[in-house]
């Protein structure tokens, strides 16, 4: 069955991938976002002698792209995650807690370089970029062939970010299925790949990999002698990360770029936001109100503020 696993599994989940992703981002930036919902957590531009925090509550475009970018490359937000406890007392603690964040920094930045490392097995010739990595990522040329820190990253990142579901029984209680099954996911295609590299590297017929791999790129995808077992197996898993993703809590990749609570100004007293598709009503004062019902007021007893007209004889 090399062809199904090599090739046709691969394509079809591929097409799931893209065809996916771009439906939910789509769906995303078609939502209706008529008011400015940015979270802050600083003093929004206001008067001159009122410190304004530009990071925290950005006010013009550069603000927010900078707010973003640390976001999306330091995770900023999870930087200042804090644990709550409970004392004697009773009291209750809130305690800075860096340790998510030093998982989830390791773990997104190992799979990131993983993933772009991997391009010199699709690309002919390798960019320099990629061969640069490849060095820098295994430069302290521990085993033969030498390992990367990444690879360690990935496998020991998803496996702490596993535990921390387990052992801390506040996430435990709050974990479902989706939250387990992409960290396992993720961390057998590490093992798996890791098993190829380290320890069945016999089996492994890595001229026939890169063949197979640019093949894929350019349409013309072949697959010549044995290649191994276990790289059907990573590739079949890699296929399984493709197809559940879009669907999935990991389209976070996406999503954090379309979040209305990060990707808008917080210029809400500068700017009035008015929601377009609310019904046009027209505005009725009192003052035409009574105009319009002055002679039923009038009929029924009401009082009114300008008297009918007296009536000729
Ligand atoms: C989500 C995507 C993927 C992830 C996270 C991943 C992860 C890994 C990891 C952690 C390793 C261990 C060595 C290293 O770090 O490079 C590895 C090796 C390997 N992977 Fe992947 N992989 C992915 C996709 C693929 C795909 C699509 C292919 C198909 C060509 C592939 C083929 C290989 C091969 C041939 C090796 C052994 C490389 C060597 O011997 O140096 N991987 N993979």
């Amino acid at each position: 069955m090399p062809y199904f696993f090599g090739v046709f599994v691969p394509y079809v989940a591929i097409a799931i991938f893209l065809g996916g992703f771009v439906y939910r981002v789509v769906q995303w930036a078609k939502s209706p976002v008529p008011f400015s919902i940015q979270t802050t957590c600083g003093q929004g531009k206001s008067l001159e002698f009122i410190k304004h925090n530009r990071l925290e509550a950005p006010d013009t475009t550069a603000e927010v792209v900078a707010r973003m970018l640390l976001e999306i490359f330091t995770f900023r937000s999870l930087f200042r995650n804090t644990k709550s406890e409970i004392h004697d007392g009773p009291k209750i603690t809130y305690e800075s807690s860096k340790w998510l964040w030093l998982f989830g920094i390791v773990f997104h930045y190992s799979f990131l370089i993983v993933v772009i490392r991997h391009m010199r097995l699709f690309l002919n010739p390798v960019p320099e970029v990629v061969a640069f990595l490849d060095w820098a990522d295994s430069m302290f040329e521990i085993g033969v062939p030498s390992m990367y820190m990444t690879t360690a990253g990935l496998i020991g990142g998803a496996a702490l970010l596993f535990s921390r579901r387990l052992v801390n029984r506040h996430v435990r209680y709050i974990s479902l299925v989706n939250d387990y099954f992409p960290l396992v996911l993720i961390f057998a295609i590490g093992v798996t790949g890791a098993l190829m590299r380290h320890f069945l590297r016999d089996g492994i017929d890595i001229v026939a990999i890169k063949q197979l791999a640019v093949g894929l790129v350019t349409f013309s995808p072949v697959i010549n002698g044995e290649i191994g077992a276990i790289f059907y197996i990573h590739v079949f898993l890699v296929a399984t990360l493709l197809v559940y993703f879009p669907f999935s809590k990991l389209m976070h990749l996406g999503g954090v770029f379309l979040s209305p609570t990060r990707n808008m100004k917080n210029n809400s007293r500068a700017v009035r936001h008015i929601n377009p598709w609310n019904p046009d009503i027209k505005p009725h004062s009192y003052a035409g109100y009574e105009d319009e019902f002055r002679e039923f007021m009038v009929d029924a007893g009401i009082p009114v503020e300008k008297e009918l007209p007296a009536q000729k004889d």
